[in-house]
């Protein structure tokens, strides 16, 4: 009962979101439905004149008409089939489109915390699995649901014309039919749930192994790999053939019961003209259009099916277009408020923040004030909450408690794109499109010039190793940057903020160390690009730190010491050990 309720539901939701507004279309098709469903009856009809003037009474003037009349009604019946499909082909295509890109729009939108969650390969397999099995559902649903329809009520009709009895007693079958189609369509909906769950598993692991190529093959692991996939790939197998042995019932079942129909028909028809009580005329059209309308009923039985199918896919689709964010942008931005001038330009009061759907607090209690043009430097061991702390400053998560101010103004009360704007995040791991270093550096730019895309490039120090590259700027950098060496994408990166120039900078120090040449450049290039700027640093450098008008320790989630170098190297525990440890290394090092 529930699935049919989610299935009108659903039906309803697509014909009025997708369907309703290519009303022209829809009505040229109906109206060519109309045709082709009463030209097929008209067929079925005419068996009548055939046998009864033509073979029995020899009327030879018949003889010429009845031949015109089928080919002209072929003709008619003919065009109008092309224009409804390829107007109800148009609506259903344009529906998959539609619904792609307001999936696309609503997957982006969505809160990072629910991207940590949901896998991208599952995501992938319902654009393209979901999608389109969405697709084939709606293409034969909408086509073939309104013709079939309409022919079986057409030839019905022909059959009540010629004997009412009759038809009544043919008809009875049909409800019989109805119940085994149901109950083939509900379990076949539960099969498709589990394929296509199957769909987002392979996928995912395939995009898995291959961007995890080179592991694989140091490990030697392949032969591993390839079993992994195999039960999937095998799982997905098991799935799809018992949907097509349950499907495969429905056919079988149909034939079964209008056999009984038509067997029993004939047995009370061919009596009724053997007492004379009709012609055979009569009871041949009434056989055709028995026949004729049993094609239509079959047809329609196995829809349900792909329709089942199709609607376990648009409930998982429409689970993405209806995804709500928790991270909301406020109605009324307060933008204009802001007084930027404040001494305190950013104030952290008294936060606290968990994961959505973890019950550790990550950070606890956190107070920090940033003032105008402050270079400050966050320290900790690796899982202090260093990388947390800054991705709440652009709202990538909200604060379970306490509050982040800009210039005296709440951050959720400021528009994203202010907020996104304010910031300029070069973050741990360097993501780059697989596109040319021109895209990559400006991507999310939105004002700039020839002159400040090579001014970012001299000052990132990237002009040198652009300039070798055969293609320059318009060099494609290769999936996530595999052309490039760690150090180059880190200048890219550096690269991308010059040309942002937000005020302020987060700056997110990669973890894994250059050779001393390449972490000067590198260097360098950070320090012009916080000059003038508003900055906090998570250091792993000892460079970084000491620069640093404030250094932030952090441990646990807690702020435990600020200060400087010269007096937290006297008074910090863990900024003494981290010290060490780093001055250990590099001693090693060289
Ligand atoms: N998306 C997430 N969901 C749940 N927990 C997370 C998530 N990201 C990080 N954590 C947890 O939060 C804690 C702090 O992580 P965070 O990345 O902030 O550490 P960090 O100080 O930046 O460490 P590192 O120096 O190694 O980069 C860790 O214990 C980590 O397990
Ligand atoms: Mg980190």
């Amino acid at each position: 009962m529930k699935n049919n309720k989610n299935t009108s539901k659903l039906l309803k939701r697509l014909f009025s979101d997708y369907v309703k507004k290519h009303y022209s279309k829809l009505i040229i098709s109906m109206f060519c439905m109309i045709i082709v469903a009463a030209a097929t009856a008209l067929n079925a009809w005419m068996m009548q004149p055939v046998l009864d003037e033509i073979f029995i009474n020899k009327n030879r003037t018949l003889i010429i008409i009845i031949p015109i009349a089928i080919i002209i009604i072929a003709i008619v019946k003919g065009l109008a089939s092309y224009f409804q499909s390829i107007f109800m082909s148009f609506i259903g295509y344009k529906l998959v489109a539609d619904i792609q890109n307001q999936m696309f729009k609503s997957a982006v939108r969505c809160d990072l915390s629910y991207h940590n969650q949901i896998n991208s390969g599952t995501l992938v397999s319902r654009f393209i699995a979901d999608v389109g099995s969405l697709s084939r559902g709606v293409h034969n649903v909408i086509i073939n649901i309104i013709k079939d329809s309409l022919t079986f009520i057409f030839l019905v009709g022909v059959m009540f014309y010629h004997d009412a009895k009759l038809a009544f007693i043919a008809l009875f079958i049909f409800p019989v039919a109805i119940y085994p189609i149901r109950r083939i369509g509900k379990r076949l909906r539960k099969i498709s749930k589990n394929t296509q769950v199957g769909f987002g598993l392979l996928t995912s692991k395939l995009s898995e192994s291959f961007s995890a190529i080179k592991t694989i093959k140091a490990f030697n692991s392949e032969n591993f790999e390839s079993k992994r996939i195999d039960k999937e790939i095998f799982n997905i197998f098991d799935l799809t053939y018992k949907s097509t042995k349950v499907n495969s019932i429905a056919r079988p079942l149909m034939e079964i019961i209008s056999g009984l129909a038509i067997g029993g028909i004939i047995f009370i028809g061919g009596s009724q003209v053997i007492q004379d009580q009709t012609t055979p005329g009569t009871f041949f059209s009434f056989l055709t259009a028995l026949l004729m309308a049993y094609q239509p009923i079959k047809s329609l039985a196995s829809l349900n099916a792909t329709l089942q199918i199709a609607m376990a896919s648009a409930e998982r689709v429409f689970e993405i277009i209806d995804k709500k964010t928790l991270i909301k942008e406020s109605k009324f931005p307060k933008d204009n408020d802001l007084n930027l001038n404040l001494k305190n330009n950013i104030r952290i009061s008294k936060m606290s923040f968990k994961y959505p759907n973890s019950t550790k607090l990550i950070l606890k209690n956190i107070n920090l004030e940033i003032h105008n043009g402050e270079r400050i430097a966050l320290v900790g061991y690796s899982g202090a909450g260093k990388t947390t702390l800054m991705n709440l400053l652009p709202r990538f998560f909200d604060p379970s408690k306490g509050k982040i101010e800009i210039g005296g103004v709440d951050i959720k009360e400021l528009s994203f794109n202010f907020l996104r704007d304010y910031f300029s995040l070069v973050s741990q791991e360097i993501v780059l499109f697989d596109e040319t270093i021109k895209y990559n550096i400006c991507y999310g730019a939105k004002m700039y010039s020839d002159k400040d895309l090579k001014n970012a490039c001299s000052k990132a120090h990237c002009s040198e190793f652009i300039n070798k590259f055969p293609k320059g700027f318009n060099e494609v950098v290769g999936e996530n940057g595999t052309r490039l060496s760690g150090g180059q994408k880190q200048r890219i990166a550096i690269a991308r903020a010059f040309i942002r120039n937000s005020p302020f900078l987060l700056l997110d120090e990669a973890t894994s160390s250059l050779d001393s040449k390449s972490e000067k450049k590198i260097q360098d290039s950070l320090d012009k690009l916080i000059s003038n700027k508003t900055s906090l640093i998570i250091a792993h450098r000892l460079s970084t730190v000491m620069d640093a008008d404030r250094i932030i320790i952090m441990n646990n989630g807690e702020i435990v010491d600020v200060g400087k170098h010269s007096s937290l190297i006297k008074s910090s525990k863990i900024y003494k050990h981290l010290h060490e440890l780093q001055f250990k290394k590099n001693e090693k090092n060289f």
